[in-house]
């Protein structure tokens, strides 16, 4: 069901109080006017370091820069009004010590506006967590596959498949839920395996590729809409906006090719009292 009330923006409290509630619903948001789109119908807009790979044609989000974040980070908060809106702290920007996770996470939270941060919390990472959450900033674990690690893990891949992987995936997600987390995504793990971590933690999971006994689901919203060929097992397009996209530009090539585009009504006359009075067009509240 859509909000489309004017409602306060949702806080991390509020989404931890969801836990074994109502299904936290959240996606990725990268700019203004998909934000808008996406937070009538959203309790949490994660700008992900996804971003990398979706907007920037990285081959994974290693390449991410605190700077990207930020930018991006900016522009949702642009555009969304009623959703929580945490910023993904991008690889390398707070493994070195809970030290420099605080300065970078600061600054995202400065100069953003946004309300919380995710790291990706492999075993060394929940003294991170406790660190930020004790000095006012608000973290979501992320447990599982954990795409900054993909050149230790070779490829992305999924885990828990051996019981040791279970074991260090169920730790994980204790580690980061006794650090304080507010919320923990579960990203590709076996089936069984997110219910039980569910079950194990105060916080509500978020998966993605886990299982809908978590606590609230998340995709990035590209994939859902359908906007690459290939997308994840987990993923269910809702949409196929690349399909709509390749016929409209081929529309618009095709009538500019043919020279009936634009149209009398698409262009200025100016000049004479009679002059015919052109449709708004969208730059002239810019212009
Ligand atoms: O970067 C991202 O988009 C993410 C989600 C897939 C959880 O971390």
């Amino acid at each position: 069901m859509s909000r489309h009330t004017e409602t306060p923006r949702l806080t991390a409290p509020d989404i931890r109080a969801r836990k074994g509630g109502d299904p936290v619903v959240c996606l990725t948001a990268y700019t203004a006017p998909m934000a808008k789109l996406l937070d009538p119908h959203c309790d949490l807009l994660l700008v992900g370091d996804s971003v990398g790979m979706v907007v920037h044609g990285l081959p994974n989000t290693v390449g991410v820069t605190l700077d990207m974040m930020i930018l991006h980070g900016q522009a949702v908060m642009r555009g969304a009004s009623q959703a929580m809106v945490v910023v993904d702290m991008p690889f390398g920007s707070y493994e070195a010590s809970p030290e420099a996770a605080y300065a970078n996470a600061a600054r995202v939270l400065k100069e953003t506006g946004a309300q919380a941060v995710k790291v990706e919390s492999g075993p060394s990472i929940a003294a991170t967590i406790a660190y930020l959450v004790e000095r006012g900033i608000p973290v979501m674990g992320h447990v599982g596959l954990r795409p900054q690690a993909v050149n230790v893990d070779g490829k992305f891949r999924a885990k828990g498949r051996s019981p040791e992987e279970r074991v260090q995936v169920l730790a994980e997600a204790r580690a980061a839920d006794e650090a304080g987390a507010f919320a923990i995504v579960v990203e590709g793990v076996d089936e069984s395996l997110a219910p039980e971590i569910t079950a194990a933690v105060a916080a509500p999971t978020i998966g993605i590729g886990a299982s809908a006994q978590c606590d609230g689901q998340i995709l990035v919203t590209d994939d859902l809409l359908g906007l690459f060929e290939w997308t994840p097992k987990f993923v269910r397009r809702y949409a196929n906006l690349q399909t709509v996209i390749g016929q409209a530009v081929a529309a618009y090539a095709a009538d500019v090719r043919a020279r009936r585009f634009p149209a009398a009504a698409e262009t200025y006359v100016l000049g004479g009292a009679k002059a015919r009075q052109p449709r708004v067009a969208r730059g002239d509240k810019r212009g």
